[in-house]
């Protein structure tokens, strides 16, 4: 099916540009930008249509079981292979695993906003790594960036063979232009570009920062929904992928490529934007979080914050995430007799956490849009004093969450914050501090 999709939750926005998706998650999609584009009955005819070029882009094995198996047959003005030899460039605030630049402390950590500069810096540029986990050779562990950018890029494409990019806007709608097509992406919403897919990314307001989740592993999926049954949570037909898209456009245009941690870069005399029909399962979504069908207790006690996942990244051992994306949305809270936000806790799992909009149920302050949290392997938190004494008194009446957003990336990798997260001065010094003055009740 085709929808055009102004986002539910995305404040009207004159700059945005209609465009039209095909809906559903993982579905075998097929899409052409001129009629004809698309050869029927193969995929490889001698003389493929439009003299256009094909392409396979696989982003699993060729021999990954059917339901895993992603790629996609691309037709393209050129083929990719032509360019010249990429050349490194400076990687900037950019790191990858292994990640070793300074040892990683049992502490809690908790970072406030990082600033959006004056000076031009498109989504390339403004890129800093903030933590991570595995390494990109070995195909595990993800690493956490936030983007800045105050210009569109211009002449110049990115592509990560490391990862697949999940974004996260906080401030900013996006355009990202991928060669399978446009989509536009904006706080509320996030959206996946394959590993190995080129695009641009266009800013529609003056500023854009958010979350930028590399995933080495394997890409995210739906998780499974067990006794939920066959409804709930993030529902398939909301992913949304682009229709195919192209430019028609000579010139000189840099490819940045991500490759194994280094950033490098070749010049195409051509926009790389160029598939001007494909099909198959491997590209680009989006989904609007509003959408999110949230599922918790009806009766007490606080649910596992696994009920909200919206996507998972398995590990090889089941149940055992590489990565799980999950949401903390406006929700009804109505447990009985139940300290009703989350319980203080220790957890094999390590948790990484953003906050797109509002405040965060667990801490009454200090945890603001656009900052990170950190709670790595078996480190205690829970609840700040404020929050505990609060919640210990309310009266319990059905409550409604709202004007929040906050979410987290846990994997089961430690992971280790980079140089530049330690040093910035946005580093809270007194985090530790929220868990102080907890009186003791015994009797
Ligand atoms: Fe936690």
């Amino acid at each position: 099916m085709i929808v055009t999709s102004p986002a539910r939750t995305a404040p009207a926005n004159a700059a945005r540009p209609v465009l039209e998706y095909q809906t559903g998650f993982g579905n075998t999609h097929s899409t052409e930008a001129v009629p004809g584009a698309l050869p029927i009955g193969q995929n490889s005819p001698q003389r493929p249509p439009l003299g256009l070029y094909a392409e396979v882009l696989s982003g699993t094995a060729f021999t990954a079981p059917r339901a895993e198996n992603l790629s996609s047959w691309l037709y393209k003005l050129r083929p990719s292979a032509m360019h010249a030899p990429f050349r490194r460039l400076a990687n900037g605030l950019v790191r990858s695993g292994p990640f070793k630049e300074v040892e990683a402390p049992p502490n809690r950590l908790r970072w406030d906003p990082l600033p959006i500069g004056e000076a031009p810096a498109d989504f390339i540029d403004g890129l800093a790594t903030f933590a991570g986990n595995g390494e990109p050779a070995m195909q595990a562990g993800v690493a956490v960036h936030i983007y800045r950018a105050n210009r569109s890029m211009d002449e110049r494409c990115f592509v990560d063979a490391d990862g697949e990019l999940m974004f996260v806007p906080q401030l900013g709608e996006l355009v990202l232009f991928t060669e399978l097509g446009k989509l536009t992406v904006a706080p509320g919403e996030i959206a996946v570009v394959p590993r190995g897919a080129k695009f641009r990314v266009e800013l529609l307001e003056k500023q854009a920062r958010g979350y930028l989740c590399e995933n080495y592993g394997a890409p995210f999926r739906l998780p499974e929904l067990g006794p939920i049954g066959a409804q709930g949570l993030a529902q398939p037909r909301d992913f949304l992928a682009p229709v195919a898209a192209f430019e028609d456009k000579e010139g000189p245009c840099q490819v940045v490529n991500k490759f194994m941690g280094g950033l490098w870069a070749a010049d195409w005399q051509h926009s790389p934007l160029d598939v001007v029909a494909w099909h198959g399962r491997y590209a680009p979504y989006k989904y609007d979080l509003a959408r999110f069908m949230a599922i918790s207790t009806v009766s007490l006690d606080h649910t596992d914050p696994s009920i909200f996942t919206v996507l998972t990244s398995p590990s090889g051992q089941p149940g055992v995430a590489n990565c799980d994306f999950v949401i903390f949305p406006p929700r009804w809270l109505v447990a009985e007799h139940t300290f009703r936000p989350p319980w203080f806790h220790r957890n094999v799992m390590s948790e990484l956490m953003g906050l797109v909009q509002g405040v965060y149920d667990a801490k009454a302050e200090g945890f603001l849009p656009g900052g990170v949290s950190l709670h790595n392997c078996m480190s205690a938190h829970g609840p700040d004093l404020a929050t505990f004494e609060r919640a210990s008194a309310a009266a319990l009446k059905p409550q409604k969450v709202e004007d929040t957003l906050a979410f987290m990336w846990e994997s089961r990798y430690v992971f280790r914050p980079t140089q530049f997260a330690m040093s910035v001065p946005q580093l809270q010094k007194d985090y530790d501090r929220v868990w102080d003055g907890f009186k003791k009740h015994y009797r």
